[in-house]
């Protein structure tokens, strides 16, 4: 029998290797997507400049919260992937809220927020947060009439909503706010790199997670410009994991929908940054992304990763942490003595 030529045996194998590159792409292209450089939309109108400048200060301004101490940057530090590196977040008087707090990087890409999404979007997420007693404990009107005594605050209110006869608004504070977040987003991820063609942009071992993160199943949950946010599945689809991972007292969607299927459904939590992130899940419980991703396999594949498998995930986890914001630190307008003092 003639053996083959070893310059067009190498040449096959090269052949061979470049066909199965190419189809590993082609797949993750089908499932995900890359995130685009800059979101000039919201809910089909163009997202105005002087708002996204405006919602930046408020971003960061702690006279939202009653304390005058607690910023939305406080809870999602634009400095640490926005989030707050905490279990659970620490709100007005130091309470210990219920959930960790997601990343806001990106959070436009989402199809709800929250990780039961019960806001339908930014701007109807912003005013939670303000609101609620154990993280900023503060109501509309005393907003309101924060913003109003800040001369400098009316004349950019009135700048970035000129159409509104009283452009100080607690619904005005939230649209600016969503359109300074929608500017959160971190492209160009070795991932995305690698979806539009850079070979090199993945290592061996996070090609395999890759396939891997495909084949067994987690991009059911996890796909789109954020490997979620889009779905709501129980977390325990095959194995609830115990009490302290998930605790009895959080129902997830139930609390939305007070629908019997929904209890301890949550929203397939979007992955990109997620090394950045932890600790990980709702409950904010877990430190390691090699753990979360264990039990991810438990619980909702019913499958025992082993370690080598665990591994190779979570390097392909990595290869999702992208250019981060670059965001100043702004200087705010200066209380007057009509302003509401903290409490
Ligand atoms: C959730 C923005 C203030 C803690 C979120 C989400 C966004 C956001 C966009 C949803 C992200 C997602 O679902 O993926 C804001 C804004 C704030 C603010 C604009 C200021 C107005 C705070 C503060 C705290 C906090 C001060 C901590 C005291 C949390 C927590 C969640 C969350 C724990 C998850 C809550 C749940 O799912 O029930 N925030 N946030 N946030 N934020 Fe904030
Ligand atoms: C959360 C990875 C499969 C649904 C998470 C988190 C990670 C992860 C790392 C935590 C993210 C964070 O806290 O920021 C994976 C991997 C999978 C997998 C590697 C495959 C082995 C699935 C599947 C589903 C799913 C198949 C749906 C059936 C969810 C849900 C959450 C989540 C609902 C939020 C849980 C919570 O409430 O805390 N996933 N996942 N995942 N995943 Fe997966």
């Amino acid at each position: 029998m003639r053996t083959l030529n070893p310059v067009l045996l190498s040449s096959l194998l090269l052949i061979a290797n470049i066909a199965q590159a190419d189809a590993l792409r082609e797949r993750a292209n089908t499932l995900f997507k890359p995130v685009p450089d800059k979101v000039s939309e919201v809910r089909g109108q163009p997202v105005s400049e002087a708002q996204a400048v405006l919602g930046h200060k408020l971003w960061f301004d702690p006279r939202l919260s009653r304390s005058h101490i607690i910023s939305c940057n406080t809870c999602h530090n634009l400095s640490l992937g926005g989030v707050d590196s905490v279990t659970t977040s620490i709100g007005h008087g130091w309470q210990k809220g219920p959930r960790n707090s997601p990343t806001v990087l990106n959070s436009v890409f989402n199809a709800a927020q929250f990780w039961d999404g019960r806001a339908e979007d930014l701007q109807a997420q912003a005013k939670g947060p303000v609101q609620a007693s154990v993280e900023m404990n503060n109501t509309p009107e005393r907003v309101e009439q924060t913003l109003k005594s800040i001369p400098a605050y009316v004349s950019e209110f009135k700048k970035a909503f000129p159409k509104d006869s009283d452009p100080v608004s607690f619904d005005n504070m939230a649209l600016a706010i969503e359109a300074f977040e929608v500017g959160l987003t971190t492209p160009n991820a070795p991932f995305d790199r690698y979806l539009t063609g850079d070979d090199k942009a993945l290592s061996d071992k996070q090609k395999t997670g890759l396939a891997l993160f495909m084949d067994a199943g987690c991009a059911g949950c996890h796909n789109g410009v954020n490997l979620g946010g889009q779905g709501y599945f129980p977390f325990g689809v095959i194995q609830r994991p115990g009490a302290e991972v998930l605790p009895e007292a959080d129902k997830g969607r139930f609390t939305v929908t007070n629908t019997a299927s929904d209890e301890y459904v949550f929203r397939a939590a979007p992955l990109r940054n997620v090394a950045l992130t932890a600790p990980y899940f709702h409950s904010g419980e877990v430190w390691e992304l090699e753990q979360a991703v264990a039990i991810m396999g438990d619980s909702q594949l019913g499958r025992q990763l082993d370690a080598d498998e665990v591994n190779a995930i979570t390097a392909f986890l990595h290869s999702l942490t992208g250019d981060q914001p670059q965001v100043a630190y702004p200087v705010l307008p200066t209380s007057t003595a009509t302003t509401p003092k903290p409490e």
